[in-house]
């Protein structure tokens, strides 16, 4: 080889590999070289637009780092499609502002992503204390609702774990219209008194699963809207809050069917429900809600620890109808089967331990209590029949107290 020609070479290698060092680097943006500061103060949103930005145009993985700091955020939404993986690492803090004027409904969401990873141990606060005094929607259905901590809708493929989602105003984490999201090890807290500040909301999505978290808020650990299928949720403690929950279903016309849930190995704690499906009167909508299964769950001084109550009814006007003699609510028309509740252990507050309470419209079918050791530990004494059937078929196996009426 000719000393040019070794010299090319060698040029041409140092490109190589220069630019394969710059392609590296290339695959990380810091907020921070974006403009961002974590002082707590300066209003990062559109610097966390402008990486969010440049990263979603990469092939490949792109990785957005939030580096230690208190990032202060307007409503910010994260929009794909991307041209690769998105992976957002969050070490610092991200601050929700507090000027609620400018909000509609999110306070960060992530919206038409194929492939997303959230992680890195930060914190999410919604800064909620000074909103909560504005939420009227407990008092009124003519209500602007706050906006929610974290809004997933149509994000496929994804996995956020170890972040922590604190005093969000509404809901922490809402997912709507997505498939194949894995959350494990979140941490999510907001005081047992703060109005709607639900933990993980499902509405509308497949494969979901929730694992390893712990849940303490002021509604319920986790709720499932219509139009589900195929949901996990395992080792999650909740309390305090109003636990599990599926529904409200049949509130609008045109809801799908939510089937395949899977609850397994969660501790509920002092929170007033355990595991609940409500459904509410006057259903516009027929629909199924099937294939449930909960599975080793421990209840300490959980209020009413299983309940299916199909004439739910929040706001106290539900339609009635007239029979020749009786003002009569409307029955529910979703149809409820195949509810397996297995292995239930610990402690209830309330009179009744099974309240389930089903349509006359639409009984429920295939209800399942086996193996249940749940002891009274209320205010006086146990009452002698702790279960309430109403238009329920199904069976009970094995030990199951207190004495079921299936
Ligand atoms: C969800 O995951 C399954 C199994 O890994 C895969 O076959 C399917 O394509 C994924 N769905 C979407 C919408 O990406
Ligand atoms: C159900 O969801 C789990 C976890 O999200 C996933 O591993 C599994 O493949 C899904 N099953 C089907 C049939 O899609
Ligand atoms: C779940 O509850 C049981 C009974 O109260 C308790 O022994 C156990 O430690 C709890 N699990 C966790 C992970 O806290
Ligand atoms: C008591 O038992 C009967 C039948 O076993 C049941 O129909 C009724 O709802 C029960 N509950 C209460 C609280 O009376």
């Amino acid at each position: 080889m000719g000393l040019e020609l070794r010299i090319i070479v060698i040029g041409l290698l140092f490109f190589i590999i220069s630019g394969a060092s710059v392609a590296i680097t290339v695959g990380v943006y810091n907020v921070k070289d974006y403009g961002a500061a974590g002082d707590g103060q300066t209003d990062n949103t559109k610097a966390f637009v402008a990486a969010w930005s440049v990263a979603c145009a990469v092939q490949g993985k792109a990785t957005i780092v939030i580096p230690e700091g208190a990032y202060l955020l307007g409503p910010t939404i994260f929009k794909g499609p991307c041209n690769g993986i998105m992976v957002m690492q969050v070490i610092g803090q991200l601050l929700a502002s507090t000027h609620l004027e400018a909000y509609n409904q999110y306070w960060l969401h992530f919206q038409y992503i194929n492939g997303l990873v959230i992680s890195g141990g930060g914190r999410f606060n919604g800064q909620g204390a000074s909103a909560w005094p504005y939420n009227q929607c407990k008092k009124t259905q003519d209500c602007k609702p706050l906006p929610m901590n974290l809004v997933f809708s149509f994000v496929m493929n994804a996995a956020i774990k170890s972040i922590s989602s604190i005093d969000n105003m509404f809901f922490h984490i809402h997912i709507f219209g997505s498939r194949n999201i894995t959350f494990d090890s979140i941490k999510i807290s907001a005081p047992g008194d703060s109005p709607n500040t639900d933990g993980i909301h499902i509405a509308n999505s497949a494969n979901i699963q929730v694992s390893n978290s712990v849940i303490g808020t002021g509604d319920d650990c986790i709720s499932i809207g219509p139009g589900c299928t195929n949901l996990t949720i395992f080792r999650v403690l909740c309390g305090p809050g109003h636990g599990i929950s599926i529904g409200s279903l049949g509130k609008n016309a045109g809801e799908k069917d939510v089937i395949g849930l899977y609850v397994s190995k969660c501790n509920l704690t002092g929170t007033t429900n355990g595991l609940r499906i409500k459904t509410l009167q006057s259903s516009p909508s027929t629909l199924k809600a099937s294939h449930f299964r909960f599975e080793q769950i421990i209840m300490n001084n959980v209020y009413n620890p299983i309940i299916i109550d199909q004439n739910y009814c929040p706001s106290a006007n539900c339609p009635k109808r007239y029979t020749s003699l009786l003002l009569l609510q409307n029955p529910s028309l979703v149809k409820i089967t195949d509810i397996k509740y297995r292995n239930i252990m610990g402690t209830f507050l309330s009179p009744v331990a099974y309240n389930l309470v089903c349509s006359e419209a639409a009984p429920c079918e295939g209800v399942e209590l086996s193996d249940i050791n749940l002891k009274y530990n209320g205010n006086g004494k146990q009452a002698n029949n702790a279960s309430i059937c109403v238009h329920v078929y199904g069976s009970s196996n094995g030990n199951v107290k207190p004495d079921p009426c299936i």
